[in-house]
């Protein structure tokens, strides 16, 4: 565990360009790093699943967060999710056959008081009900 404290800097920022230049992490970009800074295979996947930035499937053009912080989730949190898995026809954290959207969830974006909070590609949206689910997708799908 000493390699991958004194090596920890750059295995991120190696992580981050890799995430940087294929949108995510492939797995032979794993092995090469690991090659490259002597640390297993294992501790490099250990900080993956640890820092939810990096990717380890191929994202859709737009990425869809749901909060499911306990304000958004009192509020509807959970029929917004559904009704975005039954739109788009995947689960959270998949991404759409046609690489469109990747759907996740988060806990809390710091802005519970404007709840549920739905955010697409950096973009917020407030009070969400289940009616405006359709006209957040439409914006995306139109837009290409
Ligand atoms: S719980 Fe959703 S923003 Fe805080």
């Amino acid at each position: 565990m000493s390699g991958l404290n004194k090596d920890h800097g750059k295995l991120i920022h190696m992580l981050h360009d890799t995430q940087k230049k294929f949108g995510y992490i492939p797995a032979h970009s794993i092995s090469q790093i690991s090659g490259e800074l002597k640390i297993s295979e294992s501790e490099i996947f250990g900080v993956l699943t640890f820092y939810k930035a990096f990717a380890l499937e191929p994202r859709g053009r737009h990425l869809i967060t749901i909060c499911m912080g306990t304000a958004c989730h009192v509020r509807g949190g959970v029929q917004i999710v559904e009704e975005m898995e039954r739109k788009l026809n995947i689960k959270v954290g998949k991404t759409t056959a046609n690489r469109k959207f990747t759907l996740e969830t988060v806990n809390c974006l710091g802005c519970c008081a404007i709840g549920p909070v739905v955010v697409v590609n950096g973009k917020y949206y407030s009070n969400i009900t289940i009616k405006k689910v359709d006209a957040i997708l439409k914006e995306y799908q139109e837009s290409e």
